[in-house]
């Protein structure tokens, strides 16, 4: 098979896991592992906000990036356990994952939210991670496409050509979050393929922005999503809390690079 062009890009999203002691083992574990991964291989991590300093502590100055799970729209005042995105670029973090199924369901995010998290985020000088996907009814309605054409171009209306390039979007079909049941390659291939001509209907630079699947990928499915030609990586939950699994993931990274 033709290798891909574009680099790729494995981003653990620890949710609400970890405490001091866990978390400095797992990302001792992830810098040294991560060491010998090929250049064209990024890696990163989003942190629970608590653990930002202690992440930076631990990551400076190695292969691994760091961010957040959420940004608020604010960029600072009255509003009562929010973090704003200045305050986590603070300490050296360089993504944000906005949007995220588990924000728009229990949070009651909108996609008109999202798109702004995602401005404050850019303003910041962060990369955001724009989540997107379907729920199970939508894809069985037949309404993937729709659904999620809705969530990226709400975002991409707020952006500039410049700006729209500097995200990362990730298709995370809700029903293969944490239930073990990942989207097959050709269902994310497929998906990633039509954000992609979305993507590029924006303008030349955005066609290029790196795609990301979540959703239950694990040491044993990624290296065959990361083989799709739009799929450029992945966004890591549970699999992430374990170095040794979110390393094999990283290596099945490796072998799907240019480098590799
Ligand atoms: P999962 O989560 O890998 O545990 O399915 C992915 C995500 O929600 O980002």
């Amino acid at each position: 098979m033709l290798k891909q062009q574009r680099a790729k890009l494995v981003v653990g999203n620890w949710k609400m896991h970890g405490r001091l002691a866990a978390n400095a083992a797992l990302l001792q574990a992830v810098v040294q592992g991560s060491d010998e991964m090929p250049a064209d291989v990024r890696v990163g991590v989003c942190v629970p906000s608590p653990y930002l300093a202690q992440t930076q502590l631990l990551l400076e100055g190695s292969r691994v990036a760091w961010g957040v799970q959420d940004v608020s729209a604010f960029t600072h005042g009255a509003y009562t356990g929010e973090v704003a995105a200045p305050m986590v670029v603070d300490f050296g973090a360089t993504f944000a994952i906005v949007g995220h199924s588990e924000r728009r369901a229990y949070h009651r995010e909108s996609a008109e939210l999202v798109a702004v998290k995602t401005q404050r985020a850019l303003e910041a000088g962060l990369t955001p991670i724009v989540c997107v996907g379907e729920t199970l009814e939508e894809r069985e309605a037949g309404s993937t496409e729709r659904v999620v054409g809705a969530q990226l171009d709400e975002v991409l209306a707020k952006l500039s050509v410049q700006e729209a390039a500097r995200l990362v979007v990730a298709y995370e079909p809700v029903w293969a979050i944490g239930t073990g049941k990942s989207a097959s390659s050709e269902q994310a291939q497929a998906v990633h393929a039509f954000l992609r001509a979305r993507l590029a209907a924006k303008g030349a630079a955005v066609a290029d922005v790196p795609l990301l699947y979540g959703g239950s990928v694990k040491p044993e499915n990624a290296e065959e999503l990361f083989r799709q030609s739009d799929i450029d990586g992945g966004l890591i939950g549970g699999a992430s809390l374990k170095d040794q699994d979110f390393l094999a993931i990283c290596k099945a990274a490796a072998a799907t690079s240019v480098a590799g």
